[in-house]
């Protein structure tokens, strides 16, 4: 692609996908609108950063705090991930990896057998993997790496002196991919968000008021070109 010679292409972006409520409140929807039309840009940036040589992209779709928001709500950002994952099920050409990462025990069975389904077909797809943050914190995922560290050390299989921060990484849903390059965030808010805490050490961040209903391919080059032109250090000179 000649647009985009002079960029450097991050090998894992990952998305917090805000501003679907908002987008809603603008045009006088209901919030639930707003999650379909982002689900539905969701697919069209995973198709872009694959085209653009993205090996892992990471997305943001439903927190450990968000059971807080209306049951209404919680059922259709689960309803439209079922609809995405039926589509894969269904057609799976989409040739990419689709994993999981968050704690999916408290879902559906229904939605569970989905997911476990859907990673299982599309697990031949090594180019390209979309993870989708599902019942997902930052903390509580270190909370369940740290427990599971601690089963390793009682059952004699690790012992603590030798715990380093590949031990953590090891232990964590991301374990054997790369740490994200870079972190888009859409929507006007500039946190994380208790999202990729481990992960995110030293991601270039980017953030925009484009709400993510909005977000589209240009949105995606020009977060890819302001990273391409950052100095990445890691606390070196
Ligand atoms: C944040 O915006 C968005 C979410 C909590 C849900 C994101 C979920 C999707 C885009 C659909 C997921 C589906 C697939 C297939 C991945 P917000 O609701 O907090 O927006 P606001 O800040 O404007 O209220």
């Amino acid at each position: 692609m000649a647009e985009n010679s002079d960029l450097i292409i991050p090998r894992h972006i990952a998305i917090i996908m805000d501003g679907n409520g908002r987008w809603a409140k603008k045009r006088t929807l209901p919030r639930t609108m707003g999650h379909k039309k982002g689900a539905k840009v969701f697919t069209e940036i995973a198709r872009n950063c694959k085209e653009l040589g993205v090996e892992y992209l990471t997305v943001y779709a439903f927190s450990t705090e968000n059971w807080k928001r209306p049951q209404k709500e919680v059922d259709e950002i689960m309803n439209l991930l079922r609809n995405y994952l039926l589509d894969i099920k269904e057609n799976v050409k989409e040739e990419g990896k689709i994993n999981f990462i968050g704690d999916i025990t408290p879902l559906n069975n229904d939605l569970k057998s989905l997911i476990l389904e859907c990673e299982e077909k599309t697990s031949k797809f090594t180019d390209f993997t979309v993870n989708i943050a599902l019942n997902y914190g930052g903390r509580d995922e270190l909370v369940h790496a740290v427990k599971k560290i601690g089963e390793k050390i009682k059952e004699g299989e690790i012992s603590p002196e030798d715990i380093n921060e590949k031990t953590i990484s090891n232990y964590i849903y991301t374990s054997g991919m790369p740490d994200p390059d870079l972190l888009i965030r859409p929507g006007g808010e500039k946190r994380i968000s208790n999202f990729l805490l481990w992960q995110n050490a030293y991601a270039e961040m980017v953030f925009t008021d484009v709400l993510w209903p909005d977000f589209d391919k240009k949105c995606l080059l020009d977060a890819v070109k302001i990273y391409s032109e950052r100095n990445r250090r890691y606390g070196g000179i």
